[in-house]
């Protein structure tokens, strides 16, 4: 069974960004980003932030110096990269299933019980230890992680990635995001986009501060509003 969109248009999947949609990481992927910039005494601020939301590790450490103006070579970049996953992971350790973010559990649920086909685009190279950790590793059986891709959002990489192995026209996904560069990714994969949380992202097909009390159903009927 699909949901009928628009006359000629079903919804089938559902592609979920982790970081800050399923999960409550992102303050922690900040936090250790933070950590970083204090050593070089720069401070990271919550704006620049949002602009590191959605892309990889390497670029977002590129991006950092960059700003705090300094120059390193790739050796000392690659080793700073390392450092703040270091701290991230440690940061991560007591993450459970409080974690995951409101309504998301249910939403998924609801979404599988309408055969609609779930998959996770993340830039992240941590997904399945944080899915893991998060006790709904098993709730998806397509992950498309940062270690599966060359090129950040807002390259549609991830996400056409998804609807391959999804076997689903772009057309026919629903991307959720937290960040402009994902949103961006979606369009450029020819994708519905949700943005979920920030209420300033821009050029989303539909808005939602959370999952809670939302049903796919609702959501689709939103969307072809
Ligand atoms: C994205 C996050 O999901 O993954 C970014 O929004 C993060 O903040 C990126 O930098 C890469 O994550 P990781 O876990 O591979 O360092
Ligand atoms: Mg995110």
């Amino acid at each position: 069974m699909s949901l009928a969109i628009m006359h000629k248009m079903e919804i089938k999947g559902l592609i979920f960004d982790l970081d800050g949609v399923i999960a409550n990481t992102a303050d922690l992927h900040y936090r250790a980003w933070c950590k970083i910039g204090d050593q070089w005494g720069f401070n990271l601020s919550k704006a620049q932030n949002e602009e590191l939301k959605g892309i990889s590790r390497k670029d977002s450490i590129l991006k950092i110096a960059n700003w705090a103006g300094k120059s390193f070579t790739n050796e000392e970049l690659d080793a700073f990269a390392f450092e703040k996953n270091k701290n991230y992971l440690s940061y991560c350790q007591t993450l459970g299933i409080k974690d995951i973010l409101p309504g998301v559990y249910d939403f998924i649920n609801a979404s599988m019980n309408k055969d609609l086909k779930l998959a996770v685009g993340s830039a992240s190279k941590n997904a399945k230890i944080i899915l893991q950790k998060l006790g709904i590793l098993d709730l998806f059986s397509i992950i498309v992680d940062g270690n599966m891709v060359q090129n950040s959002k807002p390259n549609p990489e991830v996400f056409i990635k998804c609807a391959e192995i999804l076997e689903l026209e772009p057309k026919s996904c629903i991307v959720f995001e937290d960040s402009q560069a994902g949103i961006q990714a979606a369009i450029n994969a020819g994708m519905f986009s949700v943005g979920v949380g920030q209420e300033d992202l821009e050029r989303c097909n539909h808005k939602i501060k959370n999952f809670e009390g939302l049903s796919p159903e609702q959501l689709i009927n939103q969307l072809s509003n």
